[in-house]
C-alpha cells in the first residue's frame, strides 16, 4: 500500500468514527510513525509503506477511532513552544493554559530570586514553561498522582530545569513545609462540575477524571487552595488560577472574601480564563 492510499483509508475510518479532524489526525499519526514532517507525506505519497509500519499505523488509527487522543498515541504534546512527554493517566496540556503562563511571566520581577508553588502539576507543563523562561525562578510543584510526578520529572529533566523544580507528592498543601513562604501560587486545578463531566466527549473521558472534576460545582479546589494557601504566601504574594469560563466572578469573590484584590483575564476567544489575586497589604 502507498502512503497516499493509507492516508486516504485512515482518514475515512476516522471520519466514519465521527472524529472531528480526520485528515489532520491521520497525517499526524503517520508522520509520527515514519518520523517525517506532515508535508513530506504529501510529496512522498507514491512511496510504498513498509508492511510493518502499515500494521502499526492501522492499530493507531483503530485506537484514534475509539476516541484515544492523538497526544496519548504519539506520547507528545507541544505547550508554550516546548515538546512535553504525555501518557495516559496524565492530563494533556491545553493551549488555553498558555495564557496563565504568559500572565505570570509578565508579573515576575526581572532580577530578584522568585519561588513559586504549583498545585497539581500534571505533565509539568506550567512550571517547566515558567522555569525555561525565567532563570531567576525556583518552583515547588505538587500532585497527588504518581503518574503526574513521574511524567513531570521526566519533562523537567528533558528540558534541563530539574535543578530548579522541586517535585513532591502531596494532597494540596499537606506535605509542604509549613515554614515556606512563596512569591506566588499557581494552579490549573480540576474545575469541571460533576454534571458538566457527563456531557464531555469520549475523547476527554480518556483523560484522568481526578484531573478534571471538582465538587461544589467545580469550585472545590479554588476554595481549598485560597483558604489553605494564603498562609503560604509572602506579604506581596499572589495567586494565579486557570478557570472555567463561567467561574470568573465566583473565584474573584472567593479571593476578595479573603482580602485579595483580583482581576479576571480573557483568552483569545474572549472568554474569562485566568484569575489573579494579589494580597492587599
Ligand atoms: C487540570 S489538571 C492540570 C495539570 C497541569 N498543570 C496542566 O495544566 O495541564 C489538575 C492536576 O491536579 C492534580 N490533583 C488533583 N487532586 C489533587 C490534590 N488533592 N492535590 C494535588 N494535586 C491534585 C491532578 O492529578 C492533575 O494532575
Amino acid at each position: 500500500m502507498k502512503i497516499g492510499d493509507a492516508l486516504k483509508r485512515a482518514s475515512q475510518i476516522l471520519k466514519d468514527a465521527k472524529i472531528e479532524t480526520p485528515i489532520t489526525d491521520s497525517q499526524l499519526l503517520l508522520s509520527f510513525l515514519l518520523k517525517k514532517p506532515r508535508w513530506k507525506l504529501i510529496t512522498d505519497r507514491n512511496e510504498k509503506l513498509p508492511e510493518e509500519i502499515q500494521l502499526q499505523y492501522f492499530l493507531l488509527i483503530k485506537k484514534r477511532a475509539e476516541g484515544y487522543p492523538v497526544a496519548y498515541l504519539t506520547g507528545k504534546k507541544y505547550f508554550y513552544g516546548i515538546e512535553f512527554d504525555v501518557e495516559e493517566g496524565v492530563l494533556i496540556p491545553r493551549p488555553e493554559t498558555e495564557i496563565l503562563v504568559e500572565e505570570v511571566l509578565k508579573k515576575l520581577p526581572k532580577k530578584d530570586k522568585v519561588h513559586g508553588l504549583e498545585i497539581g502539576i500534571g505533565s509539568g507543563n506550567i512550571s517547566v514553561s515558567l522555569l525555561k523562561n525565567k532563570s531567576n525562578l525556583i518552583m515547588t510543584g505538587v500532585d497527588i498522582s504518581d503518574k503526574a510526578l513521574q511524567i513531570s520529572t521526566r519533562n523537567a529533566i528533558k528540558q534541563g530545569v530539574i535543578d530548579r523544580f522541586f517535585i513532591k507528592k502531596s494532597n494540596l498543601f499537606e506535605n509542604i513545609d509549613k515554614k515556606l513562604k512563596f512569591d506566588f501560587i499557581i494552579s490549573n486545578p480540576p474545575y469541571i462540575s460533576v454534571e458538566e463531566y457527563k456531557t464531555l466527549s469520549k475523547e476527554v473521558k480518556k483523560e484522568p477524571i481526578e484531573a478534571l472534576v471538582a465538587d461544589k460545582d467545580g469550585l472545590a479546589f479554588y476554595e481549598k487552595i485560597i483558604s489553605f494557601g494564603t498562609k503560604f504566601l509572602k506579604d506581596n504574594g499572589f495567586f494565579a488560577f486557570e478557570i472555567g469560563h463561567k467561574q470568573g466572578e465566583k473565584v474573584k469573590k472567593l479571593l476578595e472574601k479573603k482580602g485579595f484584590r483580583s482581576k479576571i483575564l480573557k483568552d483569545l476567544q474572549n472568554l474569562p480564563r485566568v484569575v489573579i489575586g494579589e494580597k492587599n497589604d
